[in-house]
C-alpha cells in the first residue's frame, strides 16, 4: 500500500491523490479555499482568480493549481484575503449587484465570498453598465446585470444537458454570455427548467420564475451560516434558493 501523500495547507496536512488540484483536496479534506467559477462538478475555468493562494511567494489559482507533496500553501494570510477583496471589489463594481433588490440575495456566492473575506465597501467607483434583462424564456429570467462569466452555465450546458445554450462572447468589459438560438433570445432556445444549466449559477444571474421569495430572507442558505461552513449554493442540493 503507497503511502498517503500530503501538502501543507494553512499548516494544515492536507492528503491528495495524483491528479488532484490544490481545490479538489482541499474541498474533500473539508477545508474551504474562496471560489466562484470552480465547481466540483465540472473541470476547472481558472477565470474569477478568487481561489488565489500563494506558495512560495508566488500567487496561482487553487482550482487549477496541481497538488504536490510538501507544497506549503498560505489560504488564509490578511494578504491573500486582501487580493481576494480586490477581485471582489472589481467584480461588485463591473457589474449592477444591487443585493437588497435581488431575488438570489442570502444565496449568492459572490455576496457569501464577500462576506467571507470582509469586504466592507465597493472600494471602487462603479461602472454602472447599461446591460439587458431576457425574460422571455416561459420558466427562467437571466439578469446579464448580475452575470459574472464564470462560464459554469456554459459548461453546464455543453458537458451535462448536451445542448450547448450558454456561449461567452466578447472581450473585457463587453464579454457577456449570449443564446444558442435563432432569435438570441432565451425563450426561443433548447433550455428548459430541468436542465443543470438551469439551476448551476453561483449568483442572481439564471434565477427561476415565480419562485423568488419562497424562501424568506433571514431564512436562506447563507443568512445563519458563512459560505466557508455550507459550501456551493449552486450544488445540488433541497434547501437552496
Ligand atoms: Fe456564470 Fe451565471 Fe453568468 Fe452563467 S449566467 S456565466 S453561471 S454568472
Ligand atoms: Fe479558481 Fe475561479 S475558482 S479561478
Amino acid at each position: 500500500m503507497s503511502a498517503t501523500v500530503t501538502f501543507l495547507l494553512d499548516g494544515k496536512a492536507i492528503p491528495f491523490q495524483d491528479g488532484d488540484t490544490v481545490m479538489d483536496a482541499a474541498l474533500r479534506a473539508g477545508e474551504y479555499i474562496p471560489h466562484l467559477c470552480h465547481n466540483p462538478e465540472f473541470t476547472p475555468h481558472g477565470s474569477c482568480r478568487v481561489c488565489i493562494v500563494e506558495v512560495n511567494g508566488r500567487h496561482y489559482s487553487a482550482c487549477t493549481l496541481p497538488a504536490a507533496e510538501n507544497m506549503n500553501v498560505d489560504n488564509s494570510s490578511e494578504a491573500i484575503m486582501a487580493k481576494r477583496r480586490s477581485l471582489l471589489q472589481m467584480l461588485f463594481v463591473e457589474g449592477n449587484h444591487i443585493c437588497p433588490a435581488c431575488e438570489k440575495s442570502g444565496a449568492c456566492q459572490l455576496q457569501a465570498v464577500a462576506y467571507y473575506t470582509r469586504m466592507l465597501s465597493p472600494h471602487f467607483p462603479h461602472f454602472f453598465p447599461r446591460r439587458s434583462i431576457d425574460a422571455t424564456h416561459p420558466d427562467i429570467i437571466f439578469y446579464h446585470n448580475r452575470c459574472i462569466l464564470c462560464g459554469l452555465c456554459e459548461r453546464a450546458s455543453r458537458d451535462v444537458d448536451g445542448k450547448n445554450v450558454f456561449t461567452i462572447s466578447g472581450r473585457g468589459m463587453n464579454s457577456r454570455v449570449i443564446f444558442n438560438s435563432d432569435s438570441g433570445k432565451l425563450g426561443d432556445s433548447e433550455l428548459s427548467i430541468s436542465d443543470r444549466a438551469a439551476s448551476i449559477c453561483p449568483v442572481g444571474a439564471i434565477l427561476p420564475k415565480s419562485k423568488g421569495y419562497q424562501v424568506p430572507i433571514g431564512q436562506r442558505l447563507y443568512d445563519t451560516r458563512p459560505i466557508s461552513l455550507v459550501g456551493d449554493s449552486n450544488i445540488r442540493r433541497n434547501d437552496k434558493t
